[in-house]
């Protein structure tokens, strides 16, 4: 079983995101020692956008800037441990109400015609399938249920982007209402870690 885990949060040691991710990972070892983990801190890692010039560079890299031709690697690097994952574990923290645009960079290399995604007569058809996708969204106001939920392009955008990998099986353990005191904060916290903890996550990683 290949685990690819994630994290893109900013705050380091104080990024709740962050640590959910690993209580997941800690437990999918627990249930399955066998388990290949790849980790990826996109925020340490700092991938850069995407760029024209990485699109049009050709498949062949020999001749090409050698600066250009590592960052190349480095994306397809990436779209090979995506695909070469049964379940994916991301850490998504709610930044002005979408997703950290270092996590934004990273899928705009997966998002790959011909490996993650095709276009055919009858629309796109997702490549990817069969994939489990663990995502820990972290958010400081509540965007769940009532009015604040159709400013949500967090969640929501990162179950179309999968869904368009050809990936259904999406799942958030949630932790939200982080900014709105320290009771809630402990609360939410509390609660995702509940989740994590009774195995409601262990099915998805079995
Ligand atoms: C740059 C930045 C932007 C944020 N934007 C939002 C936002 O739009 N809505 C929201 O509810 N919380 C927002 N927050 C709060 C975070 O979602 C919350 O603090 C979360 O816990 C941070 O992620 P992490 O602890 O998982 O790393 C923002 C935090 C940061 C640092």
């Amino acid at each position: 079983m290949n685990v690819l885990h994630i994290d893109s949060g900013i705050l380091g040691d104080h990024s709740v995101s962050r640590r959910l991710t690993a209580a997941l990972v800690t437990q999918i070892k627990a249930d399955r020692p066998d388990a290949k983990v790849t980790y990826r801190d996109l925020v340490s890692e700092r991938l850069p956008h995407l760029t024209g010039a990485q699109i049009m560079a050709p498949a062949d890299l020999n001749g090409v800037d050698p600066a250009l031709a590592s960052d190349i690697r480095v994306g397809r690097q990436m779209l090979e441990e995506f695909l070469a994952a049964d379940t994916i574990v991301v850490g998504a923290p709610m930044y002005n109400f979408s997703i950290p645009s270092q996590l934004k960079a990273w899928i705009d290399r997966l998002a790959v015609a011909g490996k993650t995604f095709r276009y055919t007569e009858a629309g796109p058809e997702g490549l990817a399938k069969g994939k489990r996708v663990i995502v820990a969204s972290t958010r400081g106001g509540h965007y769940s249920a009532g009015p604040a939920s159709a400013m949500d392009h967090q969640e929501s955008y990162l179950r179309t982007i999968f869904g368009f990998f050809g990936i259904t099986d999406v799942e958030f353990v949630r932790a939200e209402g982080l900014n709105l005191g320290a009771d809630q904060k402990q609360f939410a916290i509390a609660e995702a870690e509940k989740t994590i903890a009774e195995g409601n996550v262990l099915r998805l990683a079995s």
